[in-house]
């Protein structure tokens, strides 16, 4: 269990978000990647917001499926009778505790961690109520925060609600709070429907705990890019694009090279080391791993690979793959899941890799079919090499040694072993197992007819063809 002191979460995705135009809710949309409300839960999880509860609704069994690995609780609102009713919800789990509680929307997927602790950590010191701000020439639709002649916060009011004055008023509310639980619980029974909407509104907590003399902090946020919210798919395509900007961002300071951003996708949970180059064009996804002083791209898709040191990845499609140090595809190579690269391999153009271990410093270069197959050490295999992993029925391996001379054009008919220091001459459809330090040839043999195309050209312009 928590401990009661420690901050806990509240975060309301029971919505259906109907201008998305969509059969699933809006929070599972995704922006690089991952969908808002997993965005929402990280963030709260990196400021220190162990315990999450996610109110849900439209689609709920959809969130409930999307947020099952991140170990949080849910509560449904039946009916969506606005912001506070979705919270009331959620009371009877935050009773008994004594800390900060963290409301935020599913949909603003740009939020900053830094933005959450500031609000947790006002809360801790003393005041009952603490929200973001932000400022706008014209805010909208959105709620205006509306402050006495010192400044001192008074009340969020609705835009629907704002008298023509009120709605001048630039300072927004992007709707992330941050309350004292037991003040929360005190007041949320005291919301009432009176209002343009007739909705429970959330924020008329944080103006009758400013009423009852309660201290509210209304903070101006940095960078109010974070409180972008989404309600339709253009919003989801510009929240992504500064989304993958930020992203690109974090790892140019950690040393990578970006050539243009704008043709760039790097996904979350992707860690790259410094010096490595990224070229236009190039797509790296999923949980991917790649080492220090690589180049990658242009136009190449990487997704949930372990790339090491110096690895080339040049034109190229990979995914769950592994290379090792120094190894280099490309261009046109195609690394299927199960590949797994020594250090020093080298994967040209043209070529696909399935299901296969290849040792250090083993060459594949040009126009060639590896799967379910483990090849030793500097082995180099031919243009054209195939194996026949499949028989129509089963998917059969194919073991090739070290130090291996594959000729090209070769066809290696699974299941079968080449060992090593052997060599197959090029043009062979191998059936039988080649042992170490052999020869195989399996081909038919060459005749020359002397002098036959000589005659028979003669023959065909002589009948006049
Ligand atoms: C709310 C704020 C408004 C603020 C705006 C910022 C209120 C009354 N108003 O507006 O001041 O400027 O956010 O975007 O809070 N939700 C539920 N259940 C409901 C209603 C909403 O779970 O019954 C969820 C939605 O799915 C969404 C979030 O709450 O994730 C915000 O709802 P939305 O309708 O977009 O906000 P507003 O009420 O319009
Ligand atoms: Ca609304």
């Amino acid at each position: 269990m928590t401990p009661s002191g420690s901050p806990v979460g509240v975060v309301l995705a029971a919505g259906q978000g109907t201008r998305m135009k969509s059969d699933k809710p809006k929070v599972l949309h995704p922006v690089c990647g991952l969908s808002m409300v997993e965005w929402v839960v990280r963030v709260l999880r990196q400021a220190g917001v162990e315990r999450v509860i996610v109110v849900i609704g439209f689609g709920g069994d959809m969130v409930r499926e999307k947020l099952a690995p991140y170990n949080v609780e849910f509560v449904e609102q039946k009916e969506r009778l606005g912001t506070g009713h979705a919270v009331m919800q959620a009371a009877p789990l935050l009773a008994g505790h004594s800390g900060v509680t963290v409301v935020s929307a599913g949909d603003t997927p740009l939020l900053r961690p830094e933005t959450v602790k500031f609000l947790i950590a006002s809360c801790c010191d003393g005041a009952q109520a603490a929200l973001s701000t932000a400022h706008l020439p014209d805010p909208g639709s959105y709620g205006r925060i509306i402050r006495d002649g010192q400044g001192k916060f008074q009340a969020i009011v609705e835009a629907k609600d704002c008298t023509p004055e009120q709605l001048k008023t630039t300072e927004w509310n992007p709707a992330l709070y941050a309350f004292d639980t037991t003040t929360l619980l005190a007041t949320l029974p005291r919301l009432t429907t009176a209002n343009a909407q007739g909705e429970y509104y959330l924020t008329d907590v944080l103006g009758l705990v400013a009423q009852a003399a309660g201290k509210v902090e209304a903070i101006p946020a940095n960078d109010p890019d974070q409180f972008d919210g989404v309600n339709d798919r253009w919003q989801l395509a510009e929240a992504g694009i500064k989304m993958r900007r930020r992203i690109l961002k974090g790892h140019a300071e950690a040393g990578v090279t970006i050539i243009d951003p704008d043709s760039t996708t790097i996904g979350p949970d992707v860690a790259i080391g410094p010096e490595t180059l990224v070229h236009p064009n190039t797509i790296i996804e999923g949980r991917t791993q790649i080492g220090p002083n690589c180049e990658l791209g242009p136009n190449t898709w990487i997704k949930d690979c372990v790339l090491g040191d110096g690895v080339r990845a040049y034109m190229s499609h990979l995914e769950r793959a592994e290379m090792g140090d120094g190894s280099r595809c490309g261009p046109f190579a195609n690394l299927r899941p199960g590949t797994r690269l020594a250090a020093s391999v080298k994967i040209g153009n043209f070529v696909e890799i399935k299901n296969a271990a290849l040792g250090a410093e083993t060459s594949v270069s040009h126009l060639t079919y590896i799967g379910d197959a483990e090849v030793g050490q500097r082995t180099n295999i031919g243009a054209g090499t195939i194996t026949c992993n499949y028989d129509g029925f089963a998917k059969h391996k194919t073991t090739i040694g070290s130090d291996v001379f594959v000729g090209s054009n070769s066809t290696l008919v699974a299941p079968v072993t080449v060992g090593d220091d052997s060599m197959v001459a090029a043009g062979s459809v191998v059936t039988k197992d080649v042992p170490e330090g052999d020869m195989a040839i399996g081909r038919g043999k060459q005749e020359n007819k002397e002098g036959w195309y000589r005659r028979w050209r003669t023959t065909k312009q002589n009948s006049g063809q």
